[in-house]
């Protein structure tokens, strides 16, 4: 275990927010994040990925925890699957680069998305019509109210769109140690979003390297790299709305770009949303709406997390203002 005090967070999330935690705790194994456990009843505390998916608005006072947790083994093999466990400190894109590598298929178009295993499992990362909870087999978690090891089925996570119980229910009571993974070893390409298919075909033959290769030129043009330009990707989720609230705005908007949800709901991209209220490439101090994707809010050099969110705040309610509708933070703000 390795603890600090009053550490700064700077280079904890990709926001690059200068703040400081109290404590801040790695843990390495199992048995330790489980003593862990029982030394936070009275704390506040928290558990920081690769912090890519936050925003601290100030010094965090109480304790940081962080997963050191960085084994792979595989657990189980048959024809069709090989099933994997990695602790929830490996770096998420070198796990998918491994099991591309070994021509395992399940998870290459969430290539390059910044993160760690752990944090992947509690957010249900999600892009070119992938979710990481469709390989997912079980999760492996600490009880922080009864400091005992859990298992959850993948069904007991209650995934949904960016969702998990980790996020909802169960927020802030479990410490995720491992994930296990279900990968494919006949490939089951997943080439349907947007134009993919067809970019993947440029570099000759479809196949998990190509994929991987397509998607991670296709983020970098897209998304800024949060180590020269701080952000933390999609800065909310993209809104899901009632069918007659769209056909509503498609009545006005006849070039809305929507997705199918069900028969009552669609998914709007909050990005159209946004460049439709004039925000794209937009900067307000040293804050600003990215050119190349309005999704993504970015750090322009030393700003806080307080001048992040309210710009935020303020696209929110043109966004409200224009279409009706409540854009949520995709984002977890940290006070
Ligand atoms: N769009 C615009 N203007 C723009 C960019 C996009 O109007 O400048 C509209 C277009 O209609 C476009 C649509 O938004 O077709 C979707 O854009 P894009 O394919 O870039 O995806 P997104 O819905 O904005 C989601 C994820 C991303 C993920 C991409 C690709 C969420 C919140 N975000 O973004 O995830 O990489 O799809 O699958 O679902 C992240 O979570 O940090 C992230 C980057």
């Amino acid at each position: 275990m390795n603890i600090k005090y009053n550490y700064s967070l700077l280079s904890h999330n990709t926001f690059g927010i200068d703040v400081k935690a109290e404590e801040f705790i790695e843990f390495y194994t199992v048995e330790e994040a489980l003593d862990l456990s029982k030394t936070l009843k009275q704390k506040k505390w928290f558990v920081i990925g690769q912090g890519s998916n936050l925003l601290f608005l100030n010094d965090f006072k109480g304790v940081v925890l962080h997963s050191g947790i960085r084994q792979m083994k595989k657990i189980k093999e048959d024809d069709q699957f090989v099933y994997f466990e990695v602790g929830s400190g490996v770096v998420w894109d070198q796990f998918v680069e491994f099991c591309v590598k070994n021509n395992w298929s399940g998870i290459e178009n969430l290539s390059s998305i910044p993160g760690e295993v752990g944090a992947a499992a509690v957010q249900n990362i999600g892009a070119y019509g992938m979710e990481v909870q469709e390989a997912i087999e079980k999760v492996k978690a600490i009880d922080t109210a009864t400091s005992q090891l859990m298992e959850f089925s993948k069904e007991n996570c209650q995934y949904g769109y960016r969702q998990s119980i980790f996020k909802n229910q169960y927020k802030g009571r479990y410490i995720l140690t491992s994930v296990v993974f279900r990968l494919s070893k006949k490939p089951n390409f997943r080439l349907h979003y947007q134009h993919l298919e067809e970019e993947v075909r440029k570099r000759g033959n479809i196949n998990l390297q190509t994929i991987r290769e397509t998607i991670i030129q296709i983020r970098s043009q897209k998304l800024p790299d949060f180590r020269t330009m701080g952000n933390a990707g999609s800065f909310f989720v993209n809104p899901v709305v009632s069918k007659v609230h769209f056909q509503r705005l498609q009545s006005e908007y006849p070039e809305i770009p929507h997705y199918y949800v069900s028969e009552t709901e669609e998914k709007i991209p909050a990005a159209w949303l946004i460049e439709q209220c004039g925000w794209k490439g937009k900067q307000v101090g040293k804050v600003a709406v990215y050119a190349k994707q309005p999704l993504v809010i970015v750090n322009c050099g030393g700003a806080s997390g307080s001048e992040i969110k309210q710009l935020a705040e303020e696209i929110q309610l043109s966004v409200k203002n224009k279409f009706d509708i409540q854009l949520q933070p995709e984002v977890n703000y940290i006070e």
